[in-house]
Parts: C-alpha cells; sequence; structure tokens
C-alpha cells in the first residue's frame, strides 16, 4: 500500500470516528431527555372515581405509583454507548467493574457472573460443594437461593426464620447442622442485614462455610463491615428491580478467598484454565458479564450510597406515618451495629388481599415477597415431600407480607399519600 493510500485510509478512519462520536453524542441527547422525562414524570396517570354520600361522582387524575423503578441516566446511557467498542464480553468495563464493587464492599476481589442465582451456584462449586453435601439456607427467601444450591448439585436444608424478622434463625440453623452440611446461605432479606455475628460464630465452631445471599442488600453494614464481606463469599444480583441494575441481568461474587476467586473465574467462563482459551480445568458455563452492562454498573455503584440514603429517608417517612396503625405490623429496625438499606419496605397484615386490591384502585402498586415459601414450591414439594407446617413462621409471613412501594426517586408527598391510601384502605 502506498503512503497516499495509507494516509487516504486513516482519514476515512478518523471521519468515521468522529462521526460516530456525533451520534453517540445526539443519541445520548435524546437519551438524556428520555431519562430526565422518566425521572420526572416516572408513572403513568391513574383515574379514580371517588362517590360522595350525595351520589355525586368526582373522578381524579392522580399518577400511578409502580411498586420499584429502576433509574438509568443519561451517564449510563453514554456510558453503555462506549462500551460497545470494548471487547463485547469480558471487555475493559467488566474488569473495571469488579475492581470497584470489590473496593466498595471491601474484599480482595469481585467476580462478575450473568445474574445472582449464577454467582450462588458459582460460590457454591467454587467452594467444592457438591453431591451428598447439605447446604443449609432460609426457606423464606427468592426462590434461587434454594435453586442455587440443588444446581451445585447438593440438597437444601431449611432453617425456620426468626420469631421477629424475616431472617434465618441461627438458633434454628444450629439445630439443623448434621454430618454433611458444608455450608450456610443466610440472605440479607429486603436489604436488611441477617444476624452475621451469630452465624460467622456459628459457621466457625462447626467448621462450615458462610456464603451470603446479599442479592438484595447492596451497601447494607453489619458491625463495620459491608455484607458480601462477613462470610466466606457474598452474591449479589444486579437485577433490574435491585438497589443497583446493571440495565439487566447480572451478578457479582465478593470473597477475599484466592482458591475461590480463581475457580469462580473459571467455572463462570466454561470452566477455562487462566489465559488459555481451549484449555478447560473445570466443568463451566456461560455466565460472564456483557461490557455494555458493567459499564452502566459502573455508574450505578456511584449512585448506590446516595440511593440508600434517599431509601432510608422515604423508610422513615413511611415509619414516622405508620406508627401505632392498627392492623400492620412495621418491618423490625436494625440492631445497633447494622445498617439496611430498604430494598423493600415490607409490612404485615392479615387484610392483605383487600389492602392490596384498594391500593391498587388508588393507582398505587404493591407486591408480595413472597406468597409462598420455597420449601412449598412445587420442586421442593416434590423432591423432599416438604407438606404444610415444615416452617410455620415462615408460612404465615409469606400469608401476611405486603410491599409498598420503594425506590430512590420516590418522593416523600407520594409515601405520604400512600400512607393515607392504606389507612383507609384497613377500614371496613
Ligand atoms: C434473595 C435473592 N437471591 C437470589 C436472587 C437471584 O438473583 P437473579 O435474579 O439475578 O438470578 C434474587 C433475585 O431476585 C434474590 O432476591
Amino acid at each position: 500500500m502506498s503512503q497516499s493510500t495509507d494516509i487516504f485510509f486513516m482519514r476515512r478512519i478518523q471521519n468515521g470516528r468522529q462521526k460516530g462520536k456525533r451520534i453517540i453524542q445526539a443519541t445520548a441527547e435524546t437519551l438524556t431527555k428520555a431519562a430526565k422525562q422518566l425521572m420526572t414524570e416516572p408513572a403513568i396517570m391513574h383515574t379514580s372515581a371517588v362517590t360522595h354520600e350525595n351520589g355525586k361522582q368526582d373522578t381524579h387524575q392522580r399518577k400511578r405509583i409502580p411498586l420499584a423503578l429502576p433509574i438509568i441516566d443519561a451517564e449510563m446511557k453514554t456510558a453503555a454507548l462506549s462500551a460497545l467498542d470494548e471487547k463485547l464480553v469480558m471487555g475493559e468495563s467488566v474488569f473495571k467493574f469488579e475492581e470497584e464493587f470489590a473496593r466498595y464492599c471491601g474484599t480482595k476481589h469481585a467476580v462478575s457472573t450473568g445474574s445472582g442465582t449464577a454467582a450462588l451456584s458459582i460460590t457454591l462449586q467454587a467452594l467444592g460443594i457438591s453431591h451428598g453435601s447439605e447446604v443449609l439456607t432460609t426457606p423464606f427467601s427468592f426462590i434461587a437461593t434454594a435453586y442455587a444450591v440443588l444446581h451445585a448439585g447438593a440438597d437444601p436444608v431449611f432453617a425456620d426464620v426468626q420469631d421477629a424478622g424475616a431472617n434465618l434463625s441461627p438458633s434454628k440453623a444450629r439445630e439443623k447442622i448434621g454430618p454433611k452440611t458444608r455450608a450456610i446461605v443466610p440472605v440479607h432479606l429486603y436489604g436488611h442485614p441477617a444476624r452475621m455475628d451469630e452465624l460467622v460464630g456459628i459457621a466457625r465452631e462447626r467448621g462450615i462455610r458462610l456464603v451470603e445471599d446479599a442479592c438484595q442488600a447492596h451497601g447494607a453494614e453489619s458491625f463495620g463491615k459491608k455484607v458480601g464481606s462477613i462470610g466466606d463469599a457474598g452474591c449479589f444480583s444486579f437485577y433490574p428491580a435491585k438497589n443497583m441494575t446493571v440495565g439487566g441481568d447480572g451478578g457479582m461474587i465478593t470473597t477475599n478467598n484466592e482458591e475461590v476467586t480463581e475457580a469462580a473465574m473459571s467455572i463462570r467462563d466454561c470452566g477455562r484454565n487462566r489465559n488459555s482459551k481451549y484449555h478447560m480445568g473445570r466443568i463451566g458455563y456461560t455466565s460472564r458479564l456483557n461490557s455494555v452492562n458493567a459499564a452502566i454498573g459502573r455508574v450505578q455503584l456511584k449512585r448506590l450510597d446516595d440511593w440508600n440514603a434517599a431509601r432510608w429517608r422515604l423508610a422513615s417517612v413511611y415509619r414516622r406515618e405508620l406508627e401505632n396503625v392498627e392492623g400492620i405490623e412495621l418491618p423490625p429496625t436494625e440492631r445497633s451495629g447494622e445498617k439496611g438499606v430498604y430494598h423493600l419496605f415490607v409490612i404485615r397484615t392479615n387484610m392483605r388481599e383487600k389492602v392490596k386490591q384498594r391500593l391498587e384502585q388508588k393507582g398505587i402498586e404493591t407486591g408480595v415477597h413472597y406468597p409462598v415459601p420455597i420449601h412449598l414450591q412445587t420442586p421442593y414439594r416434590q423432591a423432599y415431600g416438604y407438606t404444610e407446617g415444615a416452617f410455620p413462621l415462615s408460612e404465615s409471613l409469606s400469608n401476611q407480607v405486603l410491599s409498598l412501594p420503594m425506590y430512590p426517586t420516590l418522593s416523600e408527598d407520594d409515601v405520604v399519600r400512600i400512607c393515607g391510601a392504606l389507612k383507609d384502605s384497613l377500614k371496613p
């Protein structure tokens, strides 16, 4: 190729790059507008009709309040677009995100995965847990906590939750430890830290592993440590409704353990040996994080503390407005030394269906996390023969829990409106 042809192609490449940048800028501007709209006007209008005693009807148009609202802002969109210029899977953004997430949690390492479920299952496998082993966990969680145990080839063994709250009871867990128990998986449900001080003691005393399911608790703390940095490993989900997302599915394992890190990096990547393309030392999966998702995650992580602080403020408004309201029970407050992150604000009521329906009529979305405890879900009934009554506290929670709207851009006025509607809905 002559020098002039070289220059010709170089110019074309440069022009192309500049054009590409202009397109990215224009797209980012359009997306900024869309994001602003999403954040200032998040809800679709909801029409409700009120019939007065004199028979007259008023119709009100009010904004619908969703249960959760993920935030994808302009900086995240710009970051996602530029990550398209990287290696699309496991590009530079992925490694930077892992480094930053580990630093945030206070662990030496973080290994990203395709989901929170994969993070849990890969961690158990990286710890050498497989057929013939038992893993102790709570029946009151998202079903994936126990799926991960089955995916690793082990058997889940359940212990009921604490008398107050919705997390695994350390004393009940202790009673269930047997000769095959290899690990305990407590869940920081709703963003509320599990009783890590006691669980760490039990795991040490019995010589078993402790894996934190922190899928709902990014940024929560227990006795000066971030969750995910207390046990042998922590597992996070970035599913869009969580306290932070990657703009799609994704997960992360946090650990100080070099062997777990090495094994997890291999298992999530088809079992590959480090720095090798087609030499596999283990049986693995394709469960890697895409660069675009990691780029979004890096920006989300910068916002996480502010978002969690907003959740805290909203939780205190809920508590103020709902204190001493008959017919409902508020979520437990943290013990000193613990800091939750209110992934969900969950009340308990025996009038759940009525309350849910009445709030829905007023344009307020609520949720139930979870209506069926894990042991009563079909796969566990079938495989282990569980029936009603096995874990009474979890079963009664599943009949009473009701999640109220909670997301950082929810306004305090909206919380007051939700609480007013909730109090009305409790009336006969
Ligand atoms: C407590 C808990 N564990 C595990 C998971 C699984 O995470 P993912 O949906 O990313 O697989 C979730 C997510 O919903 C969860 O809430």
